[in-house]
């Protein structure tokens, strides 16, 4: 059977970071980007350029850094905002303009304040400017889900008629139920006169758990692009998950006409990229990317599959990305057998100097740790490293003793002199955050700290994620260690680095839509 094609559209840079407390800076967009780029995503939504310097920039940078995947940027329905997109995406292989404008009663009357006739005028105009910087041009009816069937229909004739190439169909405020929306996008298709002439896409939100079935659903009744999000990030409750997406239509291929492009071994990589960058862990029954979507704990599950897997596996793991046998390699494996691990994960380093980077990272990380896992593996890779740091980690102790203040005595290199202070704190890791910041007295404020286990056992890496802001801009740190002390101290000096080392590059919070 010839399968259609079912676009995938990331919108994880976008919607993703709209998630409350998720803020990525620029460097890590353009990491995400990249893996996006990897696992096969077909548009990658990189931001909203008028929303702030730094969503420009990132736009920017995704644009410049993305050779294969149509690099999108986000637009109101507005001039303004359409020619900031259009010069973020300059350098865009493959460019898209998405533009919105919202289409629900509530919408229209109380938020825009405009009569459904102005929204029409707004849509059309809108899309007809956005033509002359790109073919590619993606429109929205924002909060379509709960607009009017015939007024809906109207917009997207009219849209279609003035270029739209794309019609998402968002439900934004995720209020829809699966049969009602797949009767939506069926209705759309066969009432609107033109709807031959574009791709119908949906983007829907989780409020009430429901973005995957919903998309879904509309697949089923004539979508063939969704707009979706690595772990399912996104503005509340997030948007559907591009990894339950993925392998529900490839594992249902029984019910469904179309696939995806995407290589779905780099979904676990990618998986874990978004969660350490943004500092949310992924819930372990999570589908398809939870530490426990492919353990078996009950004895009748295990015996079941030791004597035929698909007694209770109805997927791979090794296709998502997890290779079977996950306890790998210790102090004594070789630069082969670490090349060859690289392989089974799928990990792709650029020359010898990296791979030769890698395996030395790997080589101190077995010194501390007796087993080195996949998931460790994963994380060497997922390293972002600065270069030329202008604060650098030299020593630290910390004590803790019951009855007594913890402390730390911490000794940093600041721009090649060694700087030493001892401070306490309410813990260990605020006795050694307050030490560092006595020495760097960078008056930034600590908004996001999270600690996220790698691997199980009490040896395993502490993975931290800091969150600092200072004068609107904010910038994460990561650091990871088997004490996990040192972790936060690594993050936090990771992050101060970025701050200063290079204050534009961070994005700057907005709250754009
Ligand atoms: O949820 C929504 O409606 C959106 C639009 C901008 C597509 O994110
Ligand atoms: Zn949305």
């Amino acid at each position: 059977m010839n399968r259609e094609n079912l676009i995938i559209f990331d919108t994880t840079l976008r919607d993703g970071e709209q998630s409350p407390g998720a803020s990525m800076d620029i460097d890590e967009k353009v990491q995400i980007a990249k893996a996006l780029e990897e696992l096969n995503v077909d548009v990658i939504e990189a931001g909203f350029p008028i929303a702030s310097k730094g969503d420009f920039k990132a736009v920017s940078e995704v644009s410049k850094a993305i050779k294969k995947s149509t690099v999108c940027a986000l637009a109101r329905a507005l001039d303004k905002d359409i020619i900031a997109a259009s010069e973020a995406l300059k350098h865009a292989s493959k460019k898209r303009i998405h533009t919105f404008i919202a289409t629900s009663p509530i919408h229209m009357e109380k938020k825009l304040k405009m009569t459904p006739s102005e929204v029409i005028e707004r849509a059309t105009s809108a899309i007809k400017i956005a033509k002359t910087f790109t073919d590619d041009v993606e429109f929205s009816p924002e909060d379509a889900g709960r607009s009017d069937l015939d007024f809906l229909c109207k917009v997207i004739e009219h849209a279609i008629n003035a270029g739209a190439t794309t019609i998402n169909i968002p439900d934004t405020v995720g209020y829809n139920l699966p049969h009602q929306f797949g009767n939506l996008i069926k209705n759309i298709l066969s009432n609107v006169k033109n709807s031959n002439n574009a791709i119908f896409s949906v983007h829907c939100h989780n409020d009430l758990g429901l973005a995957v079935a919903n998309s879904l659903s509309s697949v089923l009744n004539g979508a063939r692009q969704i707009e979706c999000t690595i772990n399912g990030l996104g503005e509340r409750a997030g948007n559907a998950a591009l990894e339950e997406i993925v392998m529900t239509v490839r594992t249902r291929q029984d019910i469904f006409k179309c696939d995806t492009n995407i290589k779905s071994k780099k979904i676990m990589k990618c998986s874990r990229l978004v969660s350490s960058i943004t500092g949310f862990p992924v819930q372990p029954n999570k589908a398809i990317v939870g530490k426990n979507a492919f353990a078996h704990e009950s004895g009748i599950h295990q015996d079941g599959v030791i004597k035929s897997r698909e007694t209770y596996e109805i997927m791979r793991a090794e296709d998502v990305g997890l290779v079977s046998n996950s306890l790998v390699l210790g102090k004594h494996s070789g630069r082969n057998a670490f090349k060859q691990k690289l392989k089974e994960l799928n990990i792709e380093y650029l020359d010898d100097n990296e791979l030769d980077q890698l395996f030395f990272a790997f080589k101190e990380l077995a010194d501390k740790k007796h087993d080195i896992f996949d998931e460790d593996i994963i994380r060497l890779s997922n390293k972002q490293e600065l270069t030329g740091d202008i604060i650098q980690f030299k020593y630290m102790k910390v004590s803790t003793e019951s009855g007594h203040k913890p402390a730390a005595e911490i000794k940093l290199e600041v721009d090649g002199e060694v700087k030493e202070s001892k401070c306490e704190g309410d813990g260990a890791v605020d006795a050694a955050y307050n030490a560092i910041e006595k020495i760097v007295n960078s008056g930034c404020k600590l908004v996001l700290y999270s600690v996220n286990n790698i691997t199980t056992g009490t040896d395993a890496q502490g993975e931290v994620t800091v969150r600092i802001t200072k004068n609107n801009t904010i910038v994460n740190g990561h650091g990871a260690d088997t004490d996990i002390v040192k972790a936060s101290v690594l993050a936090f000096i990771n992050a101060l680095n970025k701050l200063q080392q290079n204050p534009d590059l961070s994005a700057t919070k907005k709250r754009g839509i």
